[in-house]
C-alpha cells in the first residue's frame, strides 16, 4: 500500500526535512531518476553503484533512500546497523517483479555449471541466490575478470544482458525481464526527433532495447551518460533514459539543450519511472519524522545477499590489466 502522508499543509517541507536530517543524523541518498526537488536536497545523488558505495561508507545513523526498494535493500544489506527508510515502500521495479526467487532458483538449478551474474535491479532474495551482482556501470569490468570459459547466467534485464553479450563477446544465458521505462522508447519517434536535430548525438542507457541502442552514439549507465553530456562538443543531446536525469545536465550545462527521447506517442512523459515517482517531499518528510517505512531483512538472507554484493564492490574497484576493458564509448554495435 502506498503511504499517504498526514495533512502537512503549511509546513515548510524543505526546512523540516533539513531539521530532521540534522536531528536524526540522517543522510539522504537519491538516484538521478528522482524529482528535481529531491535531487536538490539530497546529500548525494548517484547511479546504482555510487549509491551502494555511499550506503556502505556513510557514518550516518539513518539512511533515507530516495530511489526504489531494491536500492534501499542494498543499503540495508551493506549497512545493517543503520536504519534505512524508503519514502514509499511501493517503489518497486519491473525488473525485480519479472524475477521471482522461486523461478530464479529453478532456472539456476537447470544450469548448475553456470554462475549467476545478476543485475542489482532485483530483490534481496534473488541477490541471495546469485554469485556476483553488477550494475550497468560495473558489468563490463566485472565480466572482464571472469575466466573466458566460465559459463554465465545473466538476469533479470535481457536488454542489458544482450548489450553485454555484444560488447564483451561472452555467450550468456539471459533472463527475459525488461525495464518498462526503457522498453517504452519508440524507434520511429526517435528517428523523427533525430531528423529534426541531425547534429545531436544520442546517449542511451543499456536497459533500452537493441532497436534504440543501434542508434546511440554513447551507451552507458546514468553516471556514464552524465559524463558524456559534460564532454560532447555540440549544443544539443538526445537522452534515451529516464528524463529526470536531465535536471543534472541542465544544472551543469545551462547553455546546452537536452531532449528526452520520445515514447510511441511522441511524448517523453511515458518514460517517467512510475516507481521512482512515488517518492515525494511529503513522504520523505514523514519517513524522516517517523523512521518508517523501514527496510528490514532477515539476517540469514542478508548475509547471503551480502556475499554477491561484496563480490561486486571488490571487482568494481579492482585494478584490471590494460586491454581487459572495452572502450567506454560504443558506436554502431
Ligand atoms: P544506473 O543508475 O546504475 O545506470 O541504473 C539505472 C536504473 O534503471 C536504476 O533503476
Ligand atoms: Fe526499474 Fe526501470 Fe524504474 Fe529503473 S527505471 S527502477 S529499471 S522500472
Amino acid at each position: 500500500m502506498t503511504q499517504q502522508p498526514t495533512n502537512l499543509a503549511g509546513l515548510d517541507l524543505r526546512a523540516e526535512i533539513d531539521r530532521l536530517r540534522r536531528e536524526r543524523n540522517a543522510v539522504i541518498l537519491a538516484h538521478y531518476y528522482q524529482k528535481p526537488e529531491i535531487q536538490d536536497l539530497a546529500d548525494f545523488v548517484g547511479d546504482s553503484l555510487d549509491l551502494s558505495r555511499k550506503a556502505q561508507a556513510t557514518d550516518a545513523d539513518v539512511i533515507a533512500f530516495c530511489g526504489v526498494r531494491f536500492m534501499a535493500e542494498t543499503a540495508k544489506i551493506l549497512s545493517p546497523e543503520k536504519i534505512v527508510v524508503l519514502p514509499d515502500m511501493d517503489a518497486g521495479c519491473s525488473l525485480e517483479d519479472s524475477c521471482q526467487p522461486e523461478e530464479f532458483a529453478a532456472f539456476r538449478a537447470k544450469h548448475p555449471d553456470h554462475i549467476a551474474l545478476t543485475y542489482i535491479n532485483c530483490s534481496a532474495a534473488v541477490k541471495a541466490l546469485s554469485d556476483i551482482i553488477v550494475t550497468s556501470s560495473s558489468a563490463e569490468k566485472i565480466i572482464s575478470q571472469l575466466p573466458k570459459d566460465q559459463k554465465i547466467i545473466f538476469g533479470p534485464d535481457r536488454n542489458l544482458g544482450g548489450y553485454l553479450v555484444r560488447k564483451t563477446g561472452r555467450d550468456m544465458l539471459l533472463w527475459p525481464g525488461v525495464c518498462i521505462v526503457h522498453e517504452a522508447f519508440s524507434e520511429t519517434e526517435l528517428l523523427k526527433l533525430k531528423a529534426k536535430h541531425p547534429g545531436a548525438p544520442i546517449a542511451a542507457h543499456p536497459e533500452c532495447p537493441p532497436l534504440i541502442l543501434d542508434h546511440a552514439d554513447y551507451i552507458g549507465s546514468t553516471s556514464g551518460i552524465l559524463a558524456f553530456a559534460n564532454d560532447f562538443p555540440g549544443d544539443t543531446l538526445i537522452v534515451a533514459t529516464e528524463p529526470h536525469i536531465i535536471h543534472q545536465m541542465e544544472k551543469a550545462l545551462p547553455g546546452k539543450t537536452f531532449i528526452g527521447a520520445p515514447g510511441a506517442d511522441g511524448n517523453c512523459n511515458c518514460n517517467i519511472c512510475p516507481y521512482m515517482a512515488l517518492n515525494t517531499m511529503e513522504k520523505l518528510y514523514v519517513a524522516l519524522r517517523d523512521l518508517e517505512p523501514r527496510i528490514e531483512i532477515e539476517e540469514g538472507l542478508r548475509l547471503k545477499a551480502k556475499t554477491s554484493l561484496d563480490a561486486m564492490l571488490a571487482m568494481a574497484s579492482a585494478t584490471v590489466g590494460q586491454g581487459d576493458l572495452g572502450p567506454a564509448k560504443v558506436t554502431g554495435d
